[in-house]
């Protein structure tokens, strides 16, 4: 799949919160085992990420990856077409990091929504330190080192793709500058060929006068999908429509996974903290009894008493799980308290079972043999270095980091 330089890369990363719950699911990995067709993937553990908010106790992270692991692949993440790794074994993460770091003014890390935010929401921690600052420009190291073209993630993350694409751009401006890099940039355009030579130069200037966004857009599509190109010119002519410097490193955009609310059994949001989640690989039983008795609309306090699906959590689950006509059915089955709670959830019960069922079923093989797990870690390593490797070489020459 690599082979082909037209495929465009998805990088995503999550901290190792040990085992994943159903709104894990909803919310971002089901989203990745779609991706993985479409792109060339990567995906790892964000064990550094966990440290600058976890730096006084360490000891669970070992554990917390593997079971992580264990559900990206339960979940279906397929290691022979995703490449899946951990951070802290991709050192070249850290000197991406250092790199950066030297051309990031402060204010910019100071103004992410983030860091004052979770300064105050876990204000037991201190965080004021160097690394919990730097995190978002580590986040910005972890995809250019990969030049991902999308990053999957959900809302609260958008603002640090928004300053690695700023990151980006003032590290091309800086270091992507070469003597001859307007002639050789030229020459390209004349490869492009008639019409689109002309076309290109159209719209490279209609972005530089305007900054259209659309032009731009039109221009990159114009040069990827012109197979006469090398990659060399390829990436030229992607730097040339928006100013004078190579594009060594580009600029991702964000793939927002627009989840649909999954709400835990008391109805706040799922999440580990409130201790209402329904767990990946949770024993079958245990998901029957939490669903049976997960909260209903409070009206309902009789079997007899009319209810309403939009004050129900079990109403979201069915927006989620249940097909048309199951939704129509809960819908007047409710308001008009011709079925019962239990009734009602019954179908859910049943896509849920089936669902965690499959997970528990393809997880059994690797927590029967760990060293199953090791090994897709360790090949995965190995491709996401041989990637970051090479970034890593363009990033050394532009910045006159190589002596010999
Ligand atoms: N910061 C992300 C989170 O807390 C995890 C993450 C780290 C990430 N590096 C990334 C996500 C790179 C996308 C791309 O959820
Ligand atoms: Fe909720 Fe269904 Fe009961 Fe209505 S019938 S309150 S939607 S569980």
């Amino acid at each position: 799949m690599s082979a082909n330089p037209q495929t465009k890369r998805v990088l995503s990363g999550m901290r190792p919160t040990g085992r994943l719950h159903l709104g894990n699911y909803h919310g971002a990995l089901k989203n990745w085992t779609d991706l993985q067709y479409q792109y060339e993937c990567f995906f790892f553990v964000a064990d550094w990420h966990a440290l600058t908010t976890g730096y006084d106790d360490t000891s669970q992270l070992p554990k917390f990856t593997h079971e992580m692991l264990i559900d990206w692949l339960a979940a279906g993440l397929n290691p022979s077409v995703s490449t899946i790794f951990v951070q802290s074994l991709v050192p070249e993460h850290a000197e991406l990091h250092l790199l950066l770091s030297m051309i990031t003014p402060l204010g910019w890390l100071e103004r992410v929504p983030t860091y004052k935010d979770q300064q105050s929401e876990l204000a037991e921690k201190d965080l004021t330190t160097y690394g919990f600052l730097g995190y978002p420009l580590l986040q910005s190291a972890d995809i250019l080192l990969y030049r991902a073209a999308f990053v999957p993630v959900g809302e609260d993350q958008v603002a640090h793709v928004e300053v690695t694409r700023e990151i980006a751009r003032r590290f091309n401006h800086l270091f992507g500058r070469a003597p001859d890099f307007e002639e050789k940039a030229e020459h390209a355009i004349a490869v492009l060929g008639g019409r689109n030579s002309s076309m290109y130069r159209q719209l490279r200037k209609k972005y530089q006068e305007s900054g259209d966004a659309g032009a731009i857009d039109k221009g990159r599509a114009l040069v990827e999908s012109n197979t006469r190109l090398t990659v060399a010119d390829r990436e030229r002519l992607l730097g040339y429509l928006e100013g004078s410097s190579v594009s060594i490193l580009p600029e991702p955009q964000v793939l927002l996974t627009t989840s649909p609310r999954m709400p835990g059994l008391d109805g706040r949001k799922m999440s580990k903290s409130y201790g209402n989640t329904i767990g990946l690989r949770e024993e079958l039983d245990s998901v029957v009894k939490k669903l049976k008795t997960m909260t209903t609309d409070p009206a309902r306090v009789r079997r007899t008493d009319p209810g309403d699906p939009e004050k129900c959590p079990v109403w979201d689950l069915h927006k989620i799980y249940s097909d048309a006509a199951t939704q129509s059915w809960v819908q007047s089955g409710c308001r008009s308290a011709s079925i019962g709670c239990l009734e009602c959830k019954q179908p859910l019960i049943d896509k849920v079972v089936a669902e965690v069922g499959g997970m528990r079923e393809r997880a059994r093989e690797f927590e029967e043999n760990p060293d199953l797990v090791r090994n897709i870690v360790s090949d995965g390593c190995e491709k996401a270095r041989d990637a970051a490797r090479a970034t890593l070489d363009e990033v050394r020459r532009a910045m006159h980091l190589r002596f010999e």
